[in-house]
């Protein structure tokens, strides 16, 4: 049978990801700057259990094991065998006993029903092939309440940068498998609430709404009942 553009996506994405996993996460420790800021947002304490979505070689597991503690739990959840093995290292070499990895493609998975009381997604939606398909299941996998924290690209041309971002826009399709879907757009479509606070240093300029720099960062929420988000 013939593969389907999903497969083809899925396929080139792993392949660029097993090719950077050695590199991946030496440029400064950016990401576990970044899973700082997220346990501000994301109201984690002592017997969470959160999702790392994406978990790549694993830059945010010590601060979320850490800030869930042995009573709780973290699931990481990876496509890529060489970034899940050097996550492996990590919960290893650090005796991170809370925490679990999980080898799947997470826009085809079940990640679980109201499992999770959080989800920490950074720079791993774009770089899966369906991200309307894994947003709806990270719904389905928050409790009510619960919260998903994302730090992603936001490859929506505006302005001067219109040009640059087409480039960008090409270069992560065609070596990371990027589908050309706009992540925030489609999160405020899926859940109830959505926010996006100031860039760390960056407090009362608001972000940009598409444009430069290619960045979001926001913070979506299920609705506790019927009624509206927490
Ligand atoms: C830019 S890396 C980010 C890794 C990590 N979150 C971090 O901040 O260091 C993107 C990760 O998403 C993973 N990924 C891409 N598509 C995926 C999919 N369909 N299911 C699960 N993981 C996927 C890749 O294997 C890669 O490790």
């Amino acid at each position: 049978m013939p593969d389907t553009l999903h497969e083809r996506r899925l396929r080139r994405g792993r392949r660029w990801w097993d090719l950077v996993s050695p590199v991946h996460g030496s440029a400064g420790g950016q990401t576990t700057r970044v899973a700082e800021v997220a346990l501000t947002h994301l109201a984690l304490g002592p017997g969470a259990v959160v999702l790392d979505l994406g978990c790549g070689s694993g830059a945010a597991l010590s601060t979320l094991s850490a800030a869930v503690g042995p009573t709780g739990r973290v699931v990481g959840i990876d496509h890529s065998p060489k970034m899940l093995a050097r996550a492996d290292a990590v919960v290893r070499g650090n005796g991170l006993a809370n925490v679990e990895l999980r080898r799947a493609d997470a826009t085809r998975t079940e990640i679980g029903h109201g499992a999770f009381d959080a989800v920490y997604a950074c720079a791993s939606i774009s770089a899966m092939p369906d991200v309307p398909a894994v947003l709806a299941a990270v719904r389905t996998a928050l409790r009510p309440g619960g919260r998903l924290f994302v730090f992603d690209m936001r490859l929506v041309p505006r302005g001067w940068s219109t040009p640059v971002i087409a480039v960008l826009r090409g270069v992560y399709a065609a070596g990371a498998g990027f589908a050309g879907v706009d992540v925030l757009d489609t999160a405020r479509a899926v859940f109830d609430d959505v926010t996006l606070p100031d860039f760390p240093g960056q407090e009362g300029r608001g972000q940009p709404d598409g444009g430069w720099p290619p960045l979001t960062m926001f913070v979506a929420r299920t609705a506790v009942s019927s009624g509206s988000a927490p």
